[in-house]
């Protein structure tokens, strides 16, 4: 029998509590179907005390991140702590201590990837990163292996399952937001801080990481246009079922001739679209190639079963060398490939969905046409709906979705929009996912 693996572990929340219930609960199989023995040797936590979803023998704890680097036997450190700043020095420092990395934090990487990279190489060690996107989604090794003879175009998914998660709750359930975020939070989806989740933030994470291995260029997070979900009303979830789409917070990059154009936003997708389908905490990534065309790759994006799916499976990877070689022989990382270069912020066109708020009085509807006619905008379908009758002074909403149009265009048409006298309520636009361009 091989001698065994030291693998220590930083933090111990719900993805942490998942890998090591895999490596103690699930050994036998893990080593019947990989041939290697592991042996969880420390876990660095802040609390040992702390009430966890696996009980585990108490010495294995640790606050001391000495203990866990000083460790000869711990050849493969798996970071799941979050945050950027002390993750980075204790992923630096176990590098420098001549271990493997094994990481789920896309903050990190999207921020800082390019010299936690570099350090990996300097080192001569390696870091794997799998449940970095997408949970359980074995997306990172489908890209870096299955696709690796394409030139990607275009990649548009579901990247959170917190804000998929609030979308289809609100939707079905009638639910109001701050409900279904608790649902969420309480079944371990959320981020630590869930404004991430909510503002398109970890969804930009993510895109930064999978749009540098699809576009294969160093991409900056800074450069993602990112809206959240927290101004989406359930009217604007119903107007959208009505008119055919799902909003879903759809995370883009796309290569066009003049550069990347990435992005985070709600966005209406035809329920036609496999997208829209994507229910609760599931996330879906559409990846268009030359020469596959597309492809779709679906499952639990959020987690702590499915995420420890992935850093099991990288753990497996690292310990059998194929991580390493990976790392070392493809050119996909940040500190190696050139910086991306993007095009002009608002270029792309697509149809919009906009809403606002009218006062309700003669010439309201005839002064949203003209704004929107002076920006060159084409309207596709107006709808105004009745006031609510017991309240004699609320605002008319009126829904309008236009003809495909430069995202620069309506946001010069909104912001003139919201300065018109007859309105009432800020307006907001939504795009529509346009098939014919997808
Ligand atoms: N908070 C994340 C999500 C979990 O909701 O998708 C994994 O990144």
């Amino acid at each position: 029998m091989n001698a065994p693996i030291g693998v220590s572990l930083i933090g111990c929340g719900a993805v942490g509590a998942q890998v090591a219930r895999m490596l103690t609960e699930h050994a036998d199989e893990l080593r019947q179907t990989s041939g290697c023995r592991f042996e969880l040797r420390n876990i660095l936590v802040r609390d040992p005390s702390r009430s966890r979803d696996i009980t585990l023998p108490s010495k294995l704890f640790t606050t001391h991140a000495t203990k866990l680097l000083a460790d000869a036997g711990t050849q493969i450190v798996i970071e799941l702590a979050g945050g950027t700043d002390h993750a980075k020095t204790l992923i630096l420092a176990a590098l420098l201590a001549g271990k493997d990395v094994i990481t789920a934090n896309k903050a990190l990487l999207a921020l800082h990837g390019r010299e936690v990279f570099a350090a990996a190489r300097k080192a001569g060690r390696c870091v794997a990163f799998e449940a970095s996107v997408c949970g359980g989604v074995p997306l990172i090794e489908a890209i870096r292996r299955g696709l690796i003879a394409n030139r990607i175009d275009a990649v548009m998914g579901i990247l959170n399952g917190t804000s998929n998660y609030i979308l289809t709750r609100m939707l079905e359930n009638n639910a109001s937001y701050a409900h279904a975020l608790a649902e969420a939070q309480a079944a371990g989806y959320a981020e630590a801080d869930p404004t991430l989740d909510v503002s398109g933030g970890d969804a930009a994470h993510k895109l930064t990481i999978l749009a540098g291995i699809t576009m294969r260029a160093a991409c900056d997070f800074n450069k993602i246009n990112v809206e959240g979900i927290e101004k989406i009303e359930l009217s604007d979830l119903t107007a959208g079922d009505q008119l055919g789409y799902r909003c879903k917070l759809l995370a883009i990059a796309r290569r066009f001739d003049d550069g990347l154009d990435l992005s985070v936003q709600p966005t209406f997708i035809p329920t036609t679209h496999p997208l829209a389908n994507v229910s609760g905490p599931f996330n879906a990534v559409s990846v268009y190639g030359h020469p596959i065309g597309h492809t779709f790759f679906y499952g639990r994006g959020a987690g702590g079963a499915a995420t420890a799916s992935a850093v099991v499976a990288d753990l497996v990877d690292t310990a059998i060398g194929n991580a390493r070689r990976t790392f070392e022989r493809l050119v996909l990382l940040p500190d190696q490939t050139p910086a991306a270069t993007y095009r002009p912020t608002g270029e792309t066109a697509c149809p919009h969905y906009i809403r606002v708020g009218l006062r309700d009085q003669p010439g309201g509807i005839g002064k949203l046409a003209t704004v929107l006619g002076s920006h060159g905008i084409s309207i596709a379908t107006i709808v105004q709906h009745e006031p609510p009758q017991s309240v004699s002074s609320a605002a008319v909403p009126v829904i309008v979705t236009t003809h495909p149009t430069k995202e620069r265009s309506v946001r010069a048409a909104v912001d003139d929009i919201t300065r018109m006298d007859v309105t009432q309520s800020p307006p907001i636009s939504i795009p529509v996912l346009d098939e014919r361009e997808s």
